[in-house]
This record gives C-alpha cells, sequence and structure tokens, in this order.
C-alpha cells in the first residue's frame, strides 16, 4: 500500500517540475528577453505556490488522515481509546469522521467491559452450580450403596430368608432400577470432573492385543444372549503407554451403544486398532441402523440422544459419547464417527503412543 502524502507529492512534484520547465524553456527559445524571464518567473511562483499547496494540504489532510487510520489501526488491536494520537485539523468531515469514531470507540469500550463482566459473573455461576449439582450427585451416590448392598442380600435369600416370586420379582426390580440411578450419578459426577480438569488419569503399559481380548470377554454374556457377534481385527504386538480403566470405559460405552443398534442375528461388532504415527488409532464398528450426517456432528455434545422409534426404546442419559470424548481429548487424543444410515457406525480414536496425562 502507498501511504497517500507519497502519491501527492508525487503528483505535485511532476506537475512542478513540469510547469518550471515550460517556463525554462519558453525563456530560452523567447525572441523578447524580456517576456522570456516574465515568463520564468511566472512559472517558477506557480511551480512553488503548487509545492507549498501540497506541503499545507499534507499537513490539514492528510496528516491526521494518518493519524486517524494509526489510531483505529491501535483500536482493532487492543479495543482500548485511551492511548489515541490527539488530532487537530480544521477540516470539517475530518473532525467529525475523528469524532464519530471516538463516540464509537468509547460505545464499544464501554459494551466489551460490559461483557467481561458478565462473562466473569456467568463464570462463578457456574462454577457455584457444577459445585453444588457435584455435592447433589455426592449425596446421591452415598445412600446407593447400603440399597445395593441390602438388595442382593435379599436376592441370595438364604442371608436374610425366603422370597415368594412376587418379592423377587420386586426386588430384581429395585436392584436393576438402583444400578441405572449408580451409572447415572456416575456418568455426571464424571462429565463434572472432566468439565473441571479434575479427573486423574493413571498411566501404565497396555498389551493392546490382550487388552482387546480381555473387552471382548467382559461383553460375552451379553453379545451370547443378544446372539450379535463382536469380534477383534488387530494382529500386531504393539504396546501403549496409557490409562488402562478410562480407554475400557471408552471402549464400552461404545460397544454398548452398537450393541443397541444392531439387529440380533446378523448384528456384528468388530473392535480393531492400528498404529498411525505416534499414535494408535483404535475403532469399534457396527452394521447397525447408522447415524444421519445431522446427528454425527450432535452426537458428543452432553444429553444428546438421538430421538428415534429404537432409541426411545433404550435406557440412557447421552453422556456416554461425551465422556468417551471428554476421556479421549484428556488422553491427548482426539475421537471422530463415521457413519451410513442403514449400513452401519464406526467410531475411530486415537490414544497417543506414550500418554503424558497425569
Ligand atoms: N453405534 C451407534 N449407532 C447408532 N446410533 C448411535 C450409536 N452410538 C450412539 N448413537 C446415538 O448417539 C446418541 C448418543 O450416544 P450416547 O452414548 O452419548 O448416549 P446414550 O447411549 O443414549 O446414553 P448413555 O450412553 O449415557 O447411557 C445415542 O442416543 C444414539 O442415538
Ligand atoms: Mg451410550
Amino acid at each position: 500500500m502507498i501511504p497517500i502524502k507519497y502519491i501527492l507529492f508525487l503528483v505535485s512534484g511532476v506537475s512542478s517540475f513540469i510547469i518550471f520547465y515550460m517556463g525554462l524553456v519558453n525563456y530560452i527559445t523567447a525572441i523578447d528577453g524580456v517576456t522570456g524571464i516574465i515568463l520564468l518567473i511566472f512559472a517558477t511562483a506557480v511551480s512553488a505556490g503548487t509545492l507549498l499547496s501540497t506541503t499545507y494540504i499534507s499537513k490539514s489532510i492528510t496528516k491526521p488522515i494518518e493519524k486517524l487510520a494509526e489510531n483505529m489501526t491501535e483500536f482493532s488491536k487492543t479495543n482500548k481509546i485511551i492511548n489515541k494520537k490527539p488530532i487537530n485539523t480544521n477540516i470539517k468531515e475530518i473532525y467529525e469522521l475523528n469524532t464519530n469514531f471516538e463516540s464509537m470507540g468509547k460505545k464499544v469500550e464501554e459494551t466489551i467491559s460490559m461483557q467481561n463482566e458478565y462473562v466473569e459473573k456467568l463464570k462463578h455461576i457456574d462454577k457455584k452450580k457444577v459445585e453444588f449439582s457435584s455435592m447433589v450427585s455426592h449425596e446421591l451416590k452415598t445412600p446407593l450403596v447400603p440399597i445395593l448392598g441390602y438388595v442382593q442380600m435379599l436376592q441370595k435369600q438364604e442371608l436374610m430368608g425366603p422370597l415368594n416370586n412376587q418379592q423377587l420379582d420386586a426386588i430384581n426390580e429395585i436392584y436393576s432400577s438402583a444400578l441405572k440411578l449408580q451409572k447415572l450419578v456416575g456418568d455426571i459426577l464424571t462429565t463434572q470432573k472432566l468439565d473441571l480438569g479434575k479427573l486423574v488419569f493413571n498411566n501404565e503399559n497396555i498389551q493392546i492385543s490382550e487388552f482387546l481380548d480381555l473387552i471382548i470377554k467382559d461383553f460375552t454374556p451379553i453379545t451370547h444372549l443378544k446372539k450379535i457377534q463382536l469380534v477383534k481385527e488387530y494382529d500386531a504386538n504393539d504396546m501403549l503407554f496409557s490409562d488402562r480403566d478410562r480407554i475400557n470405559q471408552v471402549f464400552s460405552n461404545l460397544i454398548k451403544n452398537s450393541i443397541d443398534f444392531v439387529v440380533p442375528e446378523t448384528g456384528q461388532i468388530i473392535i480393531g486398532a492400528k498404529l498411525d504415527n505416534q499414535s494408535m488409532q483404535f475403532f469399534v464398528k457396527d452394521n447397525g441402523v447408522g447415524i444421519s450426517m445431522d446427528n454425527q456432528k450432535e452426537i458428543f455434545k452432553k444429553f444428546y440422544q438421538i430421538d428415534t422409534s429404537t432409541s426411545r426404546k433404550r435406557d440412557g442419559s447421552g453422556l456416554g459419547l461425551a465422556i468417551c470424548k471428554g476421556i479421549i481429548e484428556g488422553l491427548g487424543g482426539k475421537i471422530w464417527v463415521e457413519s451410513k444410515e442403514n449400513i452401519g457406525t464406526t467410531f475411530y480414536f486415537t490414544i497417543p503412543i506414550h500418554s503424558m496425562s497425569k
């Protein structure tokens, strides 16, 4: 970009030179010496006048415009009008431009400071809210321990006496509802810890092949029951230094989702891994109902559940994938989904081979 004053001086310099040059040519070629001198003096005066008026214009127009431009640039960087350079001008338009800029700047400054105040207040309220719900979740968790303990004792019957079928059904219902409540409370607490950056990771060496085998073993009772195939697609011998329990929790959430969305008998879930540079890329692939493009963008948000007749039949709170995302990011990796409706879904996630998380 060329500054306006250079253009002004270039134009006036060239014009002054042409005028002076024409005067000089007239003086040299004039037959009458007096006329030549008069023309030369006239040309010199006009040329000097042009230069002087350019200097004046530069001082009264271009200088204030330059300062205004500097002030605006400074303002756009700092959002502050305090450090601006003073502008003295007699030109009406520049004066108005500067006054309007100043009042606009002050308004923006005030709005920004108000906005910052609101953000601080909101942060404070949010912190109080998280602390409160954290306290409530803890208080809910504690009574669940004796409830589950006594229900299990009642179920065994030999400890607290026999139950008739109706009583046993009722106890079994209490047990499964208490377990759901325990999961929900646990998920809320994990989400809060992730939000506050307080989830602690314990890293250890993980032999990937064995780890995947154990995951499959944990799910065997339910996959057998639902006649769903759960298989491993991995034949390397890689190791990973990361948090075994948290990665297990991620696999568990993803596999539970897949189990809910595949068709019994034909349902197939494949879990696996491959080394990708300095990361291990894991996946959970199913041939279930799939997820539409629009929903793929939303499912990692807290409490988001796709509202279809299939998903409404399921339990759950919509925290599973948000927790997976929080854990994976906490471990320094990424999680994403690829899916086609009525074909199936694959969740991928990466974990650095040597996780630096604490
Ligand atoms: N493999 C999948 N196939 C089809 N839809 C899926 C799959 N995994 C997740 N979804 C959709 O994404 C939504 C969010 O999943 P998420 O695991 O976060 O919650 P949830 O399973 O409903 O509840 P929660 O995991 O907290 O018990 C689900 O409700 C479901 O509609
Ligand atoms: Mg889930």
